[in-house]
């Protein structure tokens, strides 16, 4: 019986798992912690690999590496960092993601050029931001890699030329997701002189060999790994309620969204994966569990005695601004309370305003791929909320698939691998037994509402 090895470098940590490869049960699984920080000494992401990979390695026959996407490194000649890597969340790139996207004519020419509206996580805009900071590190810069490229090639036996695969290369502002080709000239214009760009590895190909003699596919990044762990095809939306909120749809063509809103990425099967990101979700629920005084079993009890739309209390939830809607300056605003108004009220807005933040996200996405969603699937630790499990389908207006808790970019970089080592022309199935379909009444009246209130907040942000 084969064994395949995914691993997940996350931002905060390196998730290895070893899954059968007949059916993608796990098998063994171990995880080794990041350094905190929006910029990191790459070369920690190696020693996490080794530590979270130890015992597993020599039993894979197959393994690949799904990462954080976008982030910078930067290496010289002989392949050592010339700096720290800038993450995705590290946002001192902001301006020179403005200068490029004028330079390429326009946020329009910049989504039809790369297939998103550049913003400060894209690697291009750490590339400029390096050769107008840092230009001694920049003149010393050879090659650029992302995170999961980085960790790939020290995966596999020395001396392998570096790969990347189309996903990933989509979130570096320098690959077009529509040609599937980089656009070296656009990271030698960001960093002042050409890098070296790994080579571009499809799916289900042979990237490299391990240094047990593994096979080694492409990898690619964590939002399109989860993609394949959970097997979504054309027509299917993920959201993921974390720190932040994100929706993203399988899609057979790519978007260039002018706006900004939807970014453009590649998937790792030869589709697309567009995408909208909030930036208020989980945090949304924690604030309000501190406000009331009480913990997340406590909020999701309260919220479920008030009625939908909680006696009329809503909540506009952009507290520390917002990046979907675009309102960087906006705050929380409440309306609708009365002498009357209880805690249930208050707990149960808190969610109707999350969960509205995400219908308007699949909103923009249905609009901008012109396809409704086949199934609408839900991940993410606030799941785990029994409120939030009951009030999604009924503001999502549809019913919500919600897949067991499971390690999805690790699972989904190891059928990658699985794929690969078995040569066929589409990925191994591999059931997940145990997801649920939630059902409820949708309560439309409640995304109007907020609707109202948010139309009117436009104003003041
Ligand atoms: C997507 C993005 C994040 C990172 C997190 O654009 O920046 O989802 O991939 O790891």
């Amino acid at each position: 019986m084969a064994h395949i090895l995914g691993v997940d470098s996350s931002t905060q940590s390196t998730k290895a798992v070893l899954v059968d490869a007949d059916d993608g049960r796990v098998v063994a699984e171990r995880a080794a912690p990041h350094p905190p920080g929006t910029e990191v000494d790459p070369r920690v992401w190696l020693d996490a690999f080794d530590t979270a990979t130890a015992g597993l390695l020599e039993r894979a026959d197959a393994l690949a590496v799904g990462g954080q996407q976008h982030g910078m490194v930067a290496l010289d000649g002989t392949g050592t960092p010339v700096r720290d890597a800038l993450l995705w969340h590290d946002t001192r790139s902001a301006s020179a993601a403005r200068a490029l996207i004028e330079e390429m004519g326009g946020p329009q020419a910049c989504a039809d050029a790369v297939g998103s509206v550049l913003v400060a996580s894209f690697t291009v805009s750490k590339l400029r931001w390096l050769r107008d900071h840092e230009p001694a590190a920049a003149a010393r810069v050879e090659a650029v890699l992302l995170p999961h490229d980085y960790v790939s090639q020290h995966a596999c036996a020395p001396g392998t030329t570096a790969f990347t695969d189309r996903g990933d290369a989509s979130g570096t502002g320098y690959f077009s997701s529509r040609t599937g080709q980089w656009r070296p000239d656009l990271a030698a214009a960001a960093l002042g002189h050409e890098p070296r760009l790994p080579v571009v590895v499809a799916s289900g190909a042979v990237a490299g060999q391990g240094r047990a003699g593994q096979v080694v596919a492409a990898g690619t990044g964590d939002n399109m790994a989860a993609a394949l762990g959970l097997d979504l095809g054309p027509g299917d939306v993920l959201l993921s309620v974390g720190t932040s909120g994100v929706a993203s749809a399988v899609s057979t063509a790519p978007v260039a969204d002018g706006t900004g809103t939807v970014t453009g990425f590649a998937d790792a099967r030869g589709g697309h994966l567009p995408m909208v990101v909030t930036m208020n979700a989980a945090g949304i629920l924690d604030l309000q569990a501190r406000l009331l005084g009480v913990d997340h079993a406590g909020l999701a009890g309260l919220a479920l005695e008030a009625p939908p739309g909680a006696n009329g209390v809503t909540l506009s939830p952009y507290y520390g601004g917002e990046r979907t809607p675009n309102r960087p300056g906006a705050v929380g605003t409440w309306t609708g309370l009365t002498p009357a108004t209880t805690r249930a009220d208050l707990a149960r807005a808190a969610f109707e305003a999350l969960l509205c933040s995400l219908a308007d996200a699949v909103e923009r996405l249905v609009e901008e791929t012109g396809e409704q969603p086949r199934r609408l699937l839900m991940v993410g630790g606030a799941t785990r909320s029994p409120a939030l499990r009951a009030l999604a389908p009924a503001v999502l207006g549809r019913p919500v698939q919600l897949p067991p808790p499971g390690e999805y970019v690790a699972r989904g970089a190891a059928r990658q691998a699985a794929w690969t080592l078995a040569g066929t022309d589409d990925p191994p199935d591999w059931p997940l037994p145990g997801t649920v379909t939630l059902e409820a009444d949708p309560t439309p009246h409640v995304r109007e509402t907020y609707a109202l209130l948010s139309e009117r907040t436009a104003a003041w942000s």
